[in-house]
């Protein structure tokens, strides 16, 4: 049985002092919630000001982004140790908007997988296909890709620590939710790629959890999928109550 995970991908959003305010609200809101894996994925300022907050809590950090070497010339940039250091558990690597803004590529999440995973953190893998790629029939291309490159080289003992995030790019922050019957699909074409590329095993451990306009309303429906693990959340995860429900109402 996989346990959900719910995890809230802030984005560019909160001062330090909004997310101290976010996160000791929705600590006590969270508090005897045990079967979900709760995550709050913070901008890199408010990192340590949150990890003192959930240190002792049932919600774990996240941080949006990592570079792959541990130190050195690179500015602007942040290592895995660093978010370790800053008590991140995990790292969002290849999102939607990190690709399309900033570069990134299957090889580059590749990297960071790799880098992230020796420095002892869990990576949430993000996977999805444009609006484009779905109207020409490519998303399961689009998707099988970017799973073949970015896991390239990952063995089946690391593999096991990841979290593939199925995000439709066409639904992010665009209140149009794939359907659960849709994103069902892809999260059963992502387990059967897992199960013929690394082990039955491991398709049965892996958690594979969805990210697009997900709220409190739909959670649940999407949830009760049997592929479908958890949820990456962007917008209803900047208020706390809004969260709140939405985790309470996927149980
Ligand atoms: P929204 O929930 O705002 O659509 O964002 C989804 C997302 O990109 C989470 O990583």
């Amino acid at each position: 049985m996989r346990k959900l995970f719910i995890a809230g991908n802030w984005k560019m959003n909160k001062t330090i002092s909004e997310a101290v305010e976010l996160v000791n609200s929705l600590k006590r809101e969270v508090v005897d919630i045990e079967s979900v894996d709760i995550v709050v994925c913070p901008v890199f300022t408010a990192l340590s000001e949150v990890a003192d907050l959930v240190i002792d809590s049932n919600i774990g950090l996240g941080a949006q982004n990592v570079y792959w070497e541990e130190v050195g010339a690179f500015t602007g940039e942040v290592s895995p140790k660093m978010l370790k250091d800053a008590g991140c558990k995990y790292v969002i690597i290849g999102h939607s908007e990190r690709r399309k803004y900033f570069g990134e590529t299957n090889e580059t999440v590749l990297k960071k997988i790799k880098a992230v995973q020796s420095a002892g953190l869990s990576p949430i893998v993000c996977v999805g296909e444009t609006l484009d790629e779905r109207e020409q029939k490519k998303t399961i291309e689009v998707i099988e890709k970017q799973l073949k490159d970015g896991l390239k080289e990952i063995k089946d003992d690391n593999l096991e620590d990841i979290i593939i995030a199925y995000e439709p790019v066409w639904a992010i922050g665009t209140g149009k939710t794939a359907t659960p019957e849709q994103a069902e699909e892809i999260h059963k074409f992502i387990r059967g790629w897992i199960k013929e590329n690394y082990s039955s095993d491991i398709s049965e451990e892996i958690r594979i959890i969805y990210g697009g306009s997900v709220k409190s309303s739909n959670a649940k429906d999407l949830m009760s999928q049997p592929d479908i693990d958890g949820a990456l959340v962007g917008g209803a995860s900047l208020e706390s109550q809004l969260f709140v429900e939405l985790i309470k109402n996927s149980l």
